[in-house]
């Protein structure tokens, strides 16, 4: 029996390990991390994070071969495979800080399975990582090794939040990167092994470990630019009377273009596009491909002006001020099916209507006040790292309440923004939060979810992502 221990119980540690429990019923999977009220939480009813079908494969497997614990040395120690899936987040200081990966938590982790391993070991890079980094973990590794032989692999992670055991139970593919030698060989026949046990053989993918890490990377960049790409064409339909949805439809048609990732949105969130991006930028800086860093540096771009052009689109529609206006914002999370806040639009968004003194009033069904505050008050970058890590609790922000139902939120209120794009956003009963409202009482919707004309005929001024303007919008020109 192959045992199996998971640095790093977050949102690919939690959800990964669960599944691999699941369709691995003779391994045994552990899954430790050095926060001790993540850990209560994964043994309790109330899981630490939100994600469809979670909580389900955790009841069948925890306590029978998943198991979560804060003995990370010991559970490390006694480990065949040894998954490491902290976080690695954007440096905040120092050489490369707001672009670089800050891979502290992965030394440390790293420090500790040299210092108490006694056996042979497979360590996996599951977290996200600049491209050479197995090079700098083996180094660690092996000085002071004690005559033990480790194995770098990478294997980084494709699921995506809010559909993560799906994904995971489903993988387009998974991707193993090792040592081009016989003992590197030989560690992927065994990682292979674990996923082989439910995933098609054609799915798994081997490279070498560079290959490995860099696709991870070049995914999330490719996939992001997309979305700065339709967005950007958003800008454009506005200017012209097109419509983005339309657009996207027929350009996605195209079979070599494909239709998944065409959605205009506010703009795009989570804790891995921009931070990839950054990394990748900055690897590409520190090879002297200063164009090519230039290239991708645009998707980030084009993400904090759209971000930017819908708070301004907000403000000049509203007679050019917010202050003291109530402003109701549905949606916190970076998307739906998640509590995750992590880059989420939303908080750009807040922070520059809040900038131009307005009063929010906030609802996401699964996002509480405490992370909102927190979210809200935090100083760019500062969002990864966890908060256990952090010095000091930020204070919360008076102009900001946080209400547990949209039509509390939207009561009196001059403007709704709609920034996650929840299903139960769209069917609420518009006519109430219409009559509720001051008027003129405005949508914007930042992810294209309402029935425009529906709302149109209620009395509302609509403005979607993208679309043909109503005459109030057009008579008051955002200033991009
Ligand atoms: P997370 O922040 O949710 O979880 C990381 C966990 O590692 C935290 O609970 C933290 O306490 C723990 N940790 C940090 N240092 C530790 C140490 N030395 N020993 C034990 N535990 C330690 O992060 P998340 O979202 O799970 O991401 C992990 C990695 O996976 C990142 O590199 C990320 O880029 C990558 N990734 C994330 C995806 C996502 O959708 N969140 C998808 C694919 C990859």
């Amino acid at each position: 029996m192959v045992k199996i221990c998971c640095i790093g119980a977050g949102y690919v540690g939690g959800p990964t390990m669960a599944v691999i429990a699941l369709k691995c019923p003779s391994n045994q999977v552990i899954v430790v991390d050095i926060s001790v009220p993540r850990i209560t939480a994964w043994n309790s009813d109330q899981l630490p994070i939100y994600e469809p079908g979670l909580e389900d494969v955790v009841k069948q497997c925890r306590g029978k071969n998943l198991f979560f614990s804060t003995d990370v040395e010991q559970h490390v120690a006694e480990s065949d495979i040894i998954f490491v899936s902290v976080n690695t987040p954007t440096k905040t200081r120092g050489l490369g800080a707001g672009k670089a990966a800050d891979l502290t938590y992965w030394e440390s982790a790293a420090r500790l399975i040299a210092d108490v391993s006694k056996s042979n070991k497979i360590v996996v890079e599951k977290s996200t990582v600049p491209v050479k980094t197995a090079e700098a973990i083996e180094k660690i590794l092996t000085h002071n090794s004690k005559g033990i032989n480790f194995q770098i692999l990478s294997n980084p992670e494709f699921l995506a939040e809010g559909t993560a055991i799906q994904d995971l139970l489903n993988p387009d593919r998974v991707l193993i990167g090792g040592r081009e030698t016989p003992e590197g060989q030989k560690a992927i026949k065994v990682l292979k092994g674990v996923y082989a046990q439910w995933v098609p053989e054609d799915r798994i993918i081997t490279t070498n470990l560079w290959s490995a890490e860099l696709s991870k990377l070049a995914a999330n960049a490719f996939l992001a630019q997309r979305i700065s790409s339709v967005n950007s064409m958003s800008a454009l339909c506005e200017a012209t009377g097109a419509d983005v949805t339309q657009v996207a439809h027929a350009v996605g048609k195209d079979t070599r273009i494909g239709p998944r990732f065409l959605n205009a949105s506010v703009g795009f969130g989570g804790s891995c596009f921009q931070k990839d991006i950054l990394n990748l930028v900055y690897i590409c800086e520190c090879n002297g491909l200063p164009e090519v860093a230039n290239y991708w540096k645009q998707v980030i771009e084009v993400n904090d002006y759209q971000k930017n052009r819908f708070v301004n689109r907000v403000v000049s529609s509203m007679f050019n001020t917010v202050s003291g206006k109530k402003i109701a914002i549905l949606g916190f999370a970076f998307k739906k099916d998640t509590g995750d806040t992590r880059e989420t639009p939303a908080i750009d968004v807040c922070k520059g209507l809040l900038g131009d003194n307005a009063h929010l009033s906030i609802f996401d069904p699964q996002v509480n006040e405490d992370q909102i505050q927190r979210d809200i008050s935090m100083k760019k970058f500062d969002w990864d790292h966890p908060r256990h890590l952090q010095p000091s609790s930020p204070t919360s922000v008076k102009q900001v309440s946080v209400v547990w139902d949209a039509y509390e939120a939207t009561k009196n209120a001059h403007a709704v923004c709609i920034l996650t794009e929840w299903d139960e956003f769209k069917k609420l009963d518009y006519q109430r939060i219409y009559d509720n409202m001051q008027k003129p009482a405005f949508v914007f919707d930042g992810r294209n979810i309402v029935d425009v004309e529906k709302l149109r005929k209620i009395g509302f001024i609509v403005y979607c992502i993208g679309k043909p303007l109503d005459q109030w919008l057009k008579d008051m020109p955002a200033v991009a």
